[in-house]
């Protein structure tokens, strides 16, 4: 195992009618801005358990924080922090919303222009306090410190963490995902299986306690994922998909143990340059990358497909393209489609996100710093 620190801050508060508890967490003497994206909270009753719950505090809205946030709303979000002298941010909704919200937090406290964070490595010395209320199980980003951001100008779309921006408490209400359309569910469903797979899927390192959580995490979002597509208000599903989906990518797993992230960052281009959903990327290239790299990750594609999708195969090889297989199928049946193809993108496709990916300076990706460009553009190939 290598060696590692662990900490998580943030308090989760788990269940239905959990927001009643955000009031003990707030000071009389705070500012508070409260962020949500487009809409979805005030059909579902989200908005008005949150206005309840904020009653006699001191805030502000801002409403529009898109999927995949931009850097530009994030701006106008900015001004009314200043302006306002907002002194925490709440933010209410999927990762988009939350990860704006770290954005803002961090570009609050920065003495220069906040997109440094994203593109120069500028440090973040201090950022506001933040909470987070989740409606989408997918991101993880409501206990964790990562943010990802969108600059529509560019066409760039790039990341930033940092344990200031991560959440002091999340409210984890799965009542509150009763209203998800289908499509969401899935990307939720899918993103969450890539970020335990990109945590897994890499050599083996002796850390059997970090595979078998991982395990378990896969084993529950195949058992629940489709559950969820046909029974929108069962508790316990929801419930399950969303305690899985935080585990997925709240540090735990992923402690002493190498990761890839390949995928993601393949996915991010073509999110930036097409507008696919943050899940549908990964759809596309993790069953590709998993057969390009299928050498390197074999220990591990055959640890899948015996502990996760129950594969025996006696041969080896048969048993490695069983378990890529698998995985593309769970994708299907979660609905999410898994070729280029799917989503009308072609070779010229590849050749853009391939530019845009070394423009970016993503030159040497994976756990073993050998998914080149070239690389990437074979598993992009064998995904059209
Ligand atoms: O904007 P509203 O109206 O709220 O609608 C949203 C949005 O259209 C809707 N929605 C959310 N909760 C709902 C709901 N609709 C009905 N009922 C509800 N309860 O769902 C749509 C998508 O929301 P979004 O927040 O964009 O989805 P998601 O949570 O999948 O977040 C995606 C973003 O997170 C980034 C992605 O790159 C992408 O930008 N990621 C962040 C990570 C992190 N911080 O650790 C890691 C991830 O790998 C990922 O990169
Ligand atoms: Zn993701």
């Amino acid at each position: 195992m290598l060696n590692f620190e662990f900490k998580n801050t943030t308090e989760i508060l788990f269940g239905e009618g959990q927001i009643k508890q955000i009031k003990e967490r707030l000071k009389p003497t705070d500012t508070i801005l409260f962020l949500y994206g487009g809409g979805s909270i005030k059909k579902n009753g989200v908005y008005d358990d949150v206005i309840n719950a904020l009653d006699g505090f001191n805030y502000v809205e801002f409403a529009g924080v898109e999927p995949n946030p931009t850097y530009e709303t994030l701006s106008e979000a900015l001004s009314v922090v200043k302006e306002r002298n907002v002194t925490f941010i709440l933010a209410v909704g999927g990762g988009s919303v939350i990860d704006g919200a770290k954005y803002i937090a961090a570009a609050a406290h920065y003495d220069g222009e906040g997109w440094d964070i994203l593109v120069e490595g500028a440090q973040v010395k201090s950022a506001l306090p933040i909470g987070a209320v989740l409606t989408l199980p997918a991101t993880g980003s409501e206990s964790n410190g990562n943010s990802v951001v969108t600059k529509k100008a560019t066409q760039q779309k790039r990341a930033f963490s940092s344990e200031l921006v991560q959440p002091q408490f999340a409210v984890l209400d799965p009542t509150y995902t009763y209203s998800l359309p289908q499509r969401q569910v899935a990307n939720g469903v899918v993103d969450a299986f890539v970020h335990v797979i990109e945590q897994y899927l890499t050599y083996g390192v002796n850390a059997p306690l970090q595979d078998r959580f991982a395990e378990g995490i896969l084993s529950t979002l195949i058992e629940e994922g489709p559950k969820a597509l046909v029974d929108a208000q069962n508790y316990d599903v929801r419930a399950n998909v969303m305690w899985s989906a935080t585990m997925a990518l709240n540090g735990l797993i992923g402690k002493g143990v190498p990761q890839d992230w390949a995928t993601h960052m393949i996915g991010h281009e073509l999110t930036a340059l097409y507008q696919l959903d943050h899940a549908q990327t990964l759809a596309i290239v993790l069953p590709a990358l998993m057969f390009e790299k299928k050498a390197q990750k074999r220990e591990k594609i055959i640890q899948l497909g015996r502990n996760v999708f129950a594969l025996d195969k006696a041969d080896e090889d048969a048993l490695i393209d069983a378990t890529i297989k698998a995985v593309q199928d769970f994708f299907e049946q979660m609905g999410v489609k898994t070729r280029l193809g799917d989503y009308e993108l072609g070779a010229e496709a590849v050749e853009e996100a391939i530019a845009s990916l070394t423009n970016n300076g993503f030159t040497a990706l994976g756990e073993h710093g050998d998914i080149t460009p070239d690389v990437a553009k074979n598993i992009l190939t064998l995904a059209l």
